[in-house]
């Protein structure tokens, strides 16, 4: 296994020059590696200039300059790129312009003010770049694809055009850190790559099928990420699997025009759960919506996930436990974080002893997390009277008319916001 510090050639004149972190195990402290990652930066020589694309973190500038070194002198370096301005690739920025201060730095348009944040010059020089345009280098041609959001605002991937080389940033990257490089030479890194897409991409997906439309066309011989193993076998078969991940999940089971309402509850006596049964009986009652009924004390938090970044609307039924929603509730809550769920429609309800805190929690959690609330969930003390089944049942049937369109949304007066906040 190759680890000294060696500039790697990928094609004639198109090296890898980046950086090994194998003892890294956290990323982004959200993140979780088996055995490290690597901060892949590139370095393309042509007749007329030498590009470098992509930094490594500051913690690995020695390793990247070592090798960029090997391969180029710094001032016939013309250019520089940054696909993405995060540290773990912009961290060795500010010391390589200073070493090669004739290159000229192409970033995105969206990159520009998390440039002079990161990089605090206000003397910096850079040019913006946008899909289509291009910097030569000779005999060879970088052209530049804008891919915002995969996975920050600023993102873009950058083509090598004679060569047929994708540098695609974050984008068909993983945390996976292998000296062999090469996909075809590391080790079974699969779980690494869908592992990336699940907690990295997937919360935009709808940005990377968009994103999609712009890379499926090309023609590529090698795609190089900047994390993780070089993509030269097979590469359209990474592109590929992006498109399945980011595609519905569940296109036949719901209908093109039908909407999808999930009632998540969870019940310590029955109470709570015969609320939702009130609620999923009144969406019922609504045509076009498909209500879906689910007890959370059997499930998982992950195919609810699945389930809930395919619905138009989720609906959370808690008791109160110490002034409390109970913990499952939390789990799933948190675990909402790897889907996009702003467009959804959201409620609560629940069954409490004495206080029931529970409901207006949910609430509070569901609006944090930029779903809509629009109607004021519903509360029983211990079993539910006849009357607050009727109110479970309404607050179904006019959450499903919201979904279909069928209620606009409805003006509250101060009179009525203050008195609902004393209940
Ligand atoms: Fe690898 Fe988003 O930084």
């Amino acid at each position: 296994m190759k680890t000294a510090l060696e500039a790697v050639e990928i094609t004639p004149g198109t090296h890898w020059i980046g950086a090994l972190d194998p003892g890294l195990r956290e990323f982004d402290i959200i993140l979780k590696t088996a055995n490290g990652t690597t901060y892949n930066s590139y370095c393309v020589r042509g007749s007329q200039g030498v590009a470098v694309i992509d930094t490594v973190k500051a913690s690995h500038s020695d390793e990247f300059f070592a090798r960029l070194e090997q391969v180029a002198r710094y001032d016939e370096i013309s250019t520089i790129v940054l696909n993405h301005l995060e540290p773990d690739h912009s961290g060795a920025l500010p010391e390589l312009m200073r070493r090669a201060p004739q290159a000229k730095l192409y970033i995105s348009a969206k990159a520009q003010l998390m440039l002079k944040a990161l990089v605090r010059d206000s003397e910096l020089d850079f040019t913006i770049v946008q899909t289509g345009d291009t910097v030569t280098l000779g005999d060879r041609t970088l052209r530049f694809f804008s891919t915002p959001f995969l996975h920050w605002p600023d993102t873009q991937c950058t083509l090598l055009e004679e060569q047929q080389i994708l540098f695609s940033g974050d984008v068909f990257g993983c945390h996976f850190c292998d000296a062999r490089l090469f996909n075809d030479r590391v080790g079974d890194f699969r779980f690494s790559f869908e592992y990336y897409y699940q907690h990295i991409m997937r919360p935009f997906r709808e940005h990377v099928l968009v994103a999609l439309e712009l890379l499926e066309p090309l023609t590529l011989k090698l795609i190089a990420p900047a994390h993780g193993p070089i993509l030269r076998e097979a590469p359209r078969s990474y592109v590929q699997r992006y498109r399945q991940l980011a595609s519905p999940l569940l296109p036949n089971e719901i209908g093109a025009h039908d909407k999808s309402l999930l009632i998540f509850y969870i019940s310590s006596y029955g109470n709570t759960a015969r609320m939702a049964q009130a609620v999923s009986e009144g969406a019922e009652t609504i045509a076009g919506v498909r209500v879906s009924l689910y007890d959370l004390q059997a499930g998982g938090d992950l195919p609810f996930v699945d389930l809930i970044e395919e619905a138009d609307g989720i609906v959370i039924g808690s008791p109160t436990i110490n002034g409390d929603a109970v913990k499952p509730v939390w789990d799933l809550l948190s675990s909402l974080a790897v889907i996009k769920v702003s467009d959804k429609l959201g409620g609560a309800f629940g069954s409490y002893g004495w206080s029931g805190e529970a409901i207006n929690m949910i609430e509070d959690r569901l609006r944090g997390l930029k779903l809509r609330v629009p109607v004021k969930g519903v509360r029983a003390r211990l079993i539910p009277a006849a009357e607050e089944l009727e109110r479970c049942h309404d607050l179904g049937r006019q959450l499903a008319l919201h979904l279909t369109g069928s209620l606009a949304n409805r003006v509250i007066s101060m009179s009525e916001l203050l008195a609902n906040s004393h209940e």
